[in-house]
């Protein structure tokens, strides 16, 4: 049943609105959100839909078409921040940060196609469907950034995940075609044409279907170390500081937090290289680049893991130009550039490698750079 129709069955009447928000790959600039850095993600076409309808109560009630048969309830009046619950936190999420500007009850029916715990951003995805309807249908007029900054808050303050800024940016800001060059520090864009078809080219999305219980104090560890060292350095964060002045203050540093700042100061740089040899069409170097930053992500901030190093290595060793790791780490997907014409017989490598490891069989997509949010026509 389509989700209009599964809406009407679940609560009555129609949807007033239905909207989408697609999850994301990040192509460079890994765990540089938080630390004001610059990050190069593209959205996906794959995309959580939400249809929303206001009730001329406080109630708030929640389906998804993944789990049609349970519904949650609550109220306006009753969002807590809690470490408690499900799917339904992201959403509570969102309407939380919304605050007093959402004065009536919501019915809410979610389909989110992003594969869940692939490292794909389907907890983005979802907040920002729900968040782009919201400000639809109260006129809040909020930018594309002010509802990211809001996402994002409902999922550092009210779900308890401290994440950057990057995912929800690329879900509501993204445009098919186009990678996003971020500015986490004051959210500017600058769209950077991705046209891997025209070179022959696409870049495969290997989930490894790994996840390993690291993920989340592993993640808030990595950020704690980044932000200490920043302190410790004087800076407000580890954006202001190029490699030499990290080099020159090395003294200053714990042997981990001199580590992780190296991590992130190159991978910004990376960033830029890899801008640059887009522009220029230079794909060979941007496959190099991404190959770079996954032994940096692995070496350095140590968040890839037995399954994702698999993947990259099996890659490079069926003529993928480069890749990587993608995502916050310990599982999840990485991406790997090919020749079109190599991507099959890499996937079969892959998944061997895999099934002799003994490892769950991986799962391949290849997306290109999709829209961001919208109204679903
Ligand atoms: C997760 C977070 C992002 C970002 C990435 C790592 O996806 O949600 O904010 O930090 O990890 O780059």
């Amino acid at each position: 049943m389509s989700l209009a129709h599964t809406f009407t069955a679940i609560f009555s009447g129609n949807p007033e609105i239905v909207c989408e928000a697609p999850g994301r790959v990040n192509l460079i600039g890994e765990h540089v959100d938080y630390c004001d850095g610059f990050v190069m993600p593209f959205a996906i076409s794959d995309r959580t839909y939400a249809a929303i309808k206001r009730r001329p109560d406080r109630k708030i009630r929640m389906s998804s078409m993944q789990r049609p048969n349970e519904i949650f309830e609550t109220s306006l009046d009753d969002l807590q921040p809690s470490g408690e619950g499900n799917w339904e936190r992201y959403i509570c999420g969102v309407i939380w940060a919304f605050g007093e500007r959402i004065t009536d009850g919501l019915e809410i029916l979610v389909d989110g196609h992003v594969a869940l715990g692939a490292g794909l951003s389907s907890s983005a995805a979802l907040e920002c469907s729900v968040a782009f309807g919201l400000d639809q249908l109260f006129e809040t007029g909020f930018s594309l950034a002010q509802l990211a900054k809001l996402a994002q808050r409902a999922e550092n303050d009210f779900v308890g995940m401290p994440c950057g800024i990057m995912d929800q940016s690329v879900s509501l800001m993204a445009q098919a075609g186009n990678a996003l060059l971020l500015d986490c520090r004051d959210l500017s864009t600058e769209q950077i044409p991705l046209d891997l078809a025209s070179a022959g080219l696409e870049l495969l999305i290997i989930d490894t279907q790994a996840h390993h219980t690291l993920v989340d104090g592993g993640y808030a560890e990595r950020r704690a170390s980044c932000e200490s060292a920043a302190e410790k350095l004087g800076i407000k964060a580890l954006r202001d500081c190029s490699i030499t002045q990290l080099e020159d203050s090395r003294n200053k540093l714990t042997e981990l937090e001199y580590m992780r700042a190296e991590h992130i100061v190159n991978d910004i740089k990376r960033v830029h290289e890899c801008v640059d040899r887009l522009k220029n069409n230079d794909f060979i170097t941007v496959g190099q680049i991404l190959t770079k930053s996954h032994a940096s992500l692995r070496d350095l901030f140590e968040i890839s893991c037995p399954e994702l190093n698999l993947a990259v290595d099996t890659a490079l060793e069926n003529n993928s130009l480069g890749g990587r790791m993608i995502g916050g780490g310990f599982g999840g997907s990485a991406i790997a550039l090919f020749k079109v014409a190599d991507i099959d017989q890499a996937k079969r490598a892959i998944a061997a490698a895999f099934k002799e490891a003994g490892y769950t069989e991986p799962r391949f997509f290849t997306s290109l750079p999709s829209a961001g949010a919208k109204v679903t026509i």
